[in-house]
C-alpha cells in the first residue's frame, strides 16, 4: 500500500514508525513531516487547508490510505472532501468531527443520549454568561466552544478569574472559537485518557494513558499540550474501562449514528474519573500528542492492518494486542515553550540516547546546514518501555541525559502518579 500520512509533530513520527513496520506498505509519505519523520518516510509539501492538492497528490501517487494525524484539518473537513475523489482516509467526517470541534456539540450530545460529563450551559453573549457564573458561583470552568489550540480553557476558582476568562473569549481572545462559550461544573477526580478505534458503528479499546499537561515540575506553571505521557493509565482498571464503554462511548457511537454522522477514527476520551465513576471531560477526534507515542510503543498488532479495518468498517472482527510493559515518554522543549520558544539551537547525542534502548520521536526539530536543530515548543519524545512505569521512566530519562540541548528543559518527574502507586501497590 501506498500510504500519506498528514502531520508534523511527535504523534505523527510515532505512526509513522509504526506504519513503516507493516509488511503491507510499499511506500509512506509524509508532509509536511519533520526531519525524523524524513528517516521512514519521503517528505512532500503540500498546503493541507487545499484539499484540491491533496487529493491531486494522491491520485499522482496512487495513494491507497491517506492519515490524518491533527484535528485542523478534520474539522475543516478533509475527510470528506478526499473521500469525494475516490481516496480512502482514515479520520472522521467533518461532522463527525464537530465531536472536537465544538464543544457546545458535544455537551448537547451527552444530554440527549445521557452520557455522563460535568453539567452546562451554552452562552453566545457576554451578559447572559456572566448572570449564570455569578449564579452558580466558582470554582467553575469556562470553555470557548471552538478549537483555541488547547488554550480555550479556563479552571476558574474565584468569581474574578471566571468572570475575565468570559470577558477574554468574548472581547475575542480566540477569535471566531470564542464568539460561543460552554460554562461547566468543575469535576475533581483523576485524569485518563481512553482511546478507541471506530469504523462508524463498532468502539475498539485502543489503549490508555495519562499525560502531563503543566509545564512545570510537581504539575506547576502554565498548560502546555502534554510534557509527558505513560501508558497504560493504572485508573483505567478493567471495570473502568467496561464502565466507559457502556456509559460514554458505546452511547457516543449510538448518538452519533442516529443524528446522521456515523464516528469513524479515533475517538480520544479525556475522562475524569470520579467518586460516581467515569465522566467526559472532552473529546479529540484524533490520537493525543504525546499520547500517540507510548501507545505506538505497546501496540503489538499491525497499526496498518487495524486502520483499513476501521476505514473498511470491519472492525467488529477486530482485536488490538498490547505489550504487558508500560511505555512512557519524556517531551523536551524548547526554552520559552508554551509562550514563544527559542528557535535554531543545535541538538546533539540523539544516536548515544538512542544507544540507551530509547525511541526518539521528533516533533518540532528541522536540519539547519546539516545540524539538528529546535525549530518549534515540544521538540523530542525520549520514550521508552519497562516492566514497571518506574523501569521506563529510568530507561527513558538515562536517555535524555545522553542529550546535548543546553538550550531544551523538560520535566523530571513523568509518571510520578503511576510510580507511587506502583511503591504503594508492593508495599
Ligand atoms: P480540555 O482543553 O477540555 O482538555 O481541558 C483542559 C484541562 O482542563 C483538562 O485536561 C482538565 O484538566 C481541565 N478541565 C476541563 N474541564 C474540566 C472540568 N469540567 N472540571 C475540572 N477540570 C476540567
Ligand atoms: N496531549 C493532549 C492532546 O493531545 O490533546
Amino acid at each position: 500500500m501506498n500510504v500519506l500520512l498528514l502531520g508534523s509533530g511527535g504523534r505523527e513520527h510515532a505512526l509513522a514508525w509504526k506504519i513503516a513496520a507493516s509488511p503491507l506498505l510499499t511506500k509512506l509519505y509524509a508532509s509536511p513531516g519533520n526531519p525524523g519523520i524524513g528517516g521512514v518516510a519521503e517528505l512532500v509539501k503540500l498546503d493541507m487547508s487545499d484539499h484540491s492538492t491533496v487529493a491531486a497528490f494522491c491520485q499522482e501517487k496512487k495513494i491507497d490510505l491517506v492519515v490524518v494525524g491533527p484535528e485542523g484539518p478534520l474539522v475543516a473537513g478533509i475527510a470528506d472532501d478526499l473521500r469525494a475523489w475516490g481516496i480512502r482516509v482514515f479520520g472522521p467526517s467533518k461532522a463527525a468531527a464537530r465531536l472536537e470541534g465544538s464543544k457546545g456539540f458535544t455537551k448537547d450530545l451527552c444530554a440527549k443520549f445521557n452520557i455522563p460529563t460535568a453539567a452546562y450551559g451554552r452562552f453566545g453573549d457576554l451578559a447572559s454568561a456572566r448572570a449564570h457564573v455569578e449564579k452558580t458561583g466558582a470554582p467553575i470552568v469556562i470553555k470557548a466552544d471552538g478549537l483555541a489550540a488547547g488554550k480555550g480553557v479556563t479552571i476558574a476558582m474565584t468569581l474574578e478569574e471566571a468572570l475575565a476568562a468570559l470577558e477574554a473569549c468574548f472581547e475575542g481572545a480566540f477569535g471566531a472559537a470564542g464568539a460561543e462559550v460552554v460554562v461547566e461544573e468543575y469535576l475533581t477526580g483523576e485524569e485518563a485518557s481512553f482511546f478507541c478505534l471506530c469504523d462508524g458503528t463498532t468502539a475498539l479499546p485502543f489503549g490508555t494513558a495519562q499525560d502531563h499537561k503543566r509545564v512545570g515540575d510537581g504539575d506547576t506553571g502554565p498548560n502546555t499540550g502534554g510534557m509527558g505521557a505513560y501508558s497504560p493509565a493504572p485508573v483505567m482498571t478493567a471495570e473502568m474501562t467496561e464502565r466507559t464503554m457502556r456509559e460514554i462511548v458505546e452511547p457516543t457511537m449510538r448518538g452519533m449514528t442516529n443524528i446522521g454522522s456515523p464516528f469513524a477514527g479515533i475517538l480520544f476520551a479525556g475522562l475524569m474519573i470520579t467518586d460516581q465513576g467515569p465522566k467526559l471531560i472532552e473529546y479529540n477526534t484524533r490520537f493525543g500528542d504525546p499520547e500517540c507515542q507510548v501507545l505506538m510503543m505497546r501496540l503489538k498488532d499491525d497499526l496498518l492492518v487495524l486502520l483499513n479495518a476501521a476505514v473498511d468498517g470491519q472492525l467488529a472482527h477486530m482485536s488490538a494486542r498490547w505489550s504487558g510493559e508500560a511505555a512512557l515518554t519524556v517531551v523536551m522543549a524548547a526554552r520559552g515553550y508554551p509562550g514563544t520558544p527559542e528557535k535554531g539551537s543545535v541538538i546533539r547525542g540523539l544516536e548515544q540516547a538512542e544507544g540507551e534502548g530509547a525511541e526518539i520521536f521528533h516533533a518540532g526539530t528541522a536540519i539547519n546546514g546539516g545540524a539538528l536543530v529546535a525549530n518549534g515548543g515540544r521538540v523530542l519524545n525520549v520514550t521508552a518501555t519497562g516492566a514497571t512505569v518506574a523501569e521506563a521512566q529510568k530507561k527513558a530519562y538515562a536517555a535524555v541525559d545522553r542529550i546535548d540541548w543546553p538550550q531544551g528543559f523538560f520535566r523530571h518527574d513523568i509518571g510520578w502518579r503511576a510510580i507511587e502507586r506502583e511503591k504503594a501497590g508492593a508495599k
